[in-house]
This record gives C-alpha cells, structure tokens and sequence, in this order.
C-alpha cells in the first residue's frame, strides 16, 4: 500500500478552490472552498472574484486536505495541478502554488488537463478505466463527448468526438434558470422544481438532431437555440400578462438537454463499439440526466459509470487521481515554467 504514490491535486480552474489527497487510486481527502456565493447576484462567475476567492482560500484549503488525509507535506511525493482549460487568472493562481510547492518539497509537478481529470476521478470510485469508453463532460464551462483509450494521453488517447458549438450545458441551465426567476446556479433548482413539472408540456428544441445536423454535427451539441425558445416562451406568457408555469418549462427545457446529451452519447458509444458511457461535470449531478441515462444505457448494452455528485462538480481529488496515474505509469512530469493555459487542447494531458 504504502508504495503506491501519494499525490496532492490542486483544481482552481473556475469557482471551486479544490485540493486532493490520494494513494494510489485511493482518495484521502477532498478539500473545496467554493466562492459560488460571491458571483451569484451576477448571474455568473466572475473570473477576477474568483482568482481573488482562491488566492485567499488556497493555503487554508491545501492544510484542511493533508489534516484530512492525516498526512505531512513532507509525505506527498508528487504534486499536480490544473493548467488548463478554465479561467485564466483563476489557473494562474492554482499553478503558482503548486509551483511553490513542488520547488519547496523537491518533488515532481504535473499540469494535467482539467477535462482528463474529470475521466479520471471515476477510478477512485469504481475501479480502474474501461478502455476505450466515452466521456461525455457537462458543466457549466465545457460539454463534450471524448473516446478515450487511455486517460494519461499517451498514443492519442483522449480523442474530441464533439463539443457544445455555443452554450455549455450547464451555462444553458443556469440561464434559463435565470429567466424562470430562480437563482444561480441554476442547474440544482431546474432539477428540483422539475420533479412538480410536465416534461411534455412544451415541445421545446432538440439542437442539432436533424438530418442535415446530424450529418455535419453527430456529436455536436448546441443549446443556444434552446435557451432562446424559453425566454420567447416566458416572454409571450408574461406579455399576455400569464402566469408563466416555473416547475412544467422547468422540466420541458430539462427534457430537452437530457434527451440530445443521452441521445448523441449512446450514439457515439455504438458507434465506436464502445460499451462504458462515464458522464462527468457538475451537469452529471442532475437526477433526470442519471436516470434516462441509465435507461437508454441499459437499452443499449452500454454499462454506465458516474461519480458521485461531489466528485463530478470540480473538486482537486480528480487532479490527483490523473496524478497519481500519470506516476503510476511513468510518465516525465511538467517543467517548473509550465504554463496555466487557458485554452488547452483536450488532447494534451499533461502540460509541457
Ligand atoms: O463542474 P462544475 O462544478 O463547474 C464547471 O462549470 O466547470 O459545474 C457547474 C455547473 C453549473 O452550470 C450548474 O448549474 C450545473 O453544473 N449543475 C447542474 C446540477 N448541479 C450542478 N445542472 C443540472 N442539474 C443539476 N442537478
Ligand atoms: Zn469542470
């Protein structure tokens, strides 16, 4: 046991200061401050509060996780972090520290990709990685469908199937959110208020399923139209001075998110002859979403894997898990300039 890798991940990509310890594939401790409630009276998260918010939270946090994981500093022997992609400013923050750290303790830093960590995280709770399967990531920055055939990169393993062409999921969640009155984020009251609603009570837009779509765009995503078809329909209801119907739009815009994100997954695990479907990302958390998922999953013969709530939200125990692989397999870690990169490719797993 004690010779497996004992890892420190740092996650600072958007508004979640997270801070990771884990053996192996063993998770020690899950530390997260978030600042979610300093962005919600703007409807969104501001990038320079959040940098602000992990600055201030980094040293506090990273001290919980170790007393958490009843280790010392001293005891890790690889520390990894976030390089990309997210925020800038907030990366930066997270790369710094880790620098400092990996400098102070002489020990090895790898910048991973934050989209492979969220792979990743699925082997501290269900065992190792089916490989090939097919992630499919959806949150409040990202909505994408990736084949992986091996997590750390290596051989081209982290594949782009498709990706939103505008909204992320989750942005399209809390937008609408925003329009029916509810507060941000809003993907947890739409799953809620939804449990009351009609999810056939408007037939709302399914982005990019048309034939002409699906020839140019199969694994693409677009919930931009969508978002609109809302805000037409609350705005006519309320121009006719209406009462517009929160929990039944709630669940019909949801129907429509769930229906495209587990259409075009099970589609694109066929299709591949791929038969492990992991979903990741805040948008995972969603109750409608593990449930069609898992139906149409099952349909299909497609064995369905999805961490649990806390570990699909951005966390630093999905940065050590892609750590602690990375060590695991011998992979050269990061050099100490690496940079925090906003736009990193989904094909680089590690930062070089
Ligand atoms: O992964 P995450 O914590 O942060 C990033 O955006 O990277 O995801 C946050 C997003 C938000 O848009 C939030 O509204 C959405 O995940 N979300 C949900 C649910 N819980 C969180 N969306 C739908 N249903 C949920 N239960
Ligand atoms: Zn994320």
């Amino acid at each position: 046991m004690s010779d497996l890798p004992l890892v420190l991940g740092i996650e600072t990509s958007c508004d979640e200061t997270g801070v990771g310890v884990v053996r192996g594939q063993t998770l020690l401790a899950d530390a997260v401050a978030s600042s979610v409630e300093e962005h919600a009276r703007f409807g969104g998260v501001v990038p320079e509060v959040a940098s602000r918010a992990h600055l201030e939270a980094m040293v506090a946090t990273i001290e919980r996780a170790c007393a958490e994981a009843r280790v010392r500093l001293a005891d890790i022997d690889a520390v990894a972090v976030t390089s990309g992609p997210g925020l800038a400013g907030a990366l930066l923050v997270g790369v710094a520290a880790a620098k400092a750290l990996a400098l102070a303790l002489g020990r090895p830093l790898y910048g991973v990709n934050h989209l492979a960590a969220h792979v990743a995280v699925d082997q501290l709770e269900h065992g190792p990685l089916p490989q090939p399967c097919l992630a499919m990531l959806v949150s409040g920055g990202h909505s994408s469908l990736l084949l992986v055939s091996d997590v750390t990169g290596a051989d081209e393993g982290v594949r782009p199937l498709g990706a939103t062409i505008d909204d992320a999921a989750g942005e399209a969640f809390d937008k609408v959110a925003r329009v029916l009155g509810l507060p941000f984020p809003g993907g947890p009251h739409i799953d809620r208020v939804s449990r009351e609603g009609d999810p056939a009570y408007v037939g709302f837009p399914r982005g990019l399923t048309g034939a002409r779509d699906l020839l140019e765009h199969r694994y693409d995503f677009s919930f931009s139209g969508l978002k609109t078809a809302v805000a037409r329909w609350v705005e006519t209801r309320e121009r006719a001075g209406e009462p517009v119907p929160v929990a039944h739009v709630a669940a019909a815009f949801q129907e429509a998110v769930v229906d495209v994100l587990t259409r075009k997954a099970v589609l694109a695990c066929t299709e591949n002859g791929v038969d492990h479907l992991l979903i990741g990302g805040g948008v995972a958390a969603n109750s409608r979403l593990r449930a069609v998922a898992a139906e149409r999953c099952a349909a299909a013969g497609i064995r369905l894997r999805v961490p649990r709530p806390g570990l699909c939200t951005d966390n630093g125990a999905m940065v050590a898990a892609l750590g602690a692989e990375l060590v695991a397999r011998g992979v050269a870690p990061s050099p100490l300039d690496l940079p925090a990169d906003s736009s990193m490719p989904v094909t680089d797993v590690v930062a070089r």
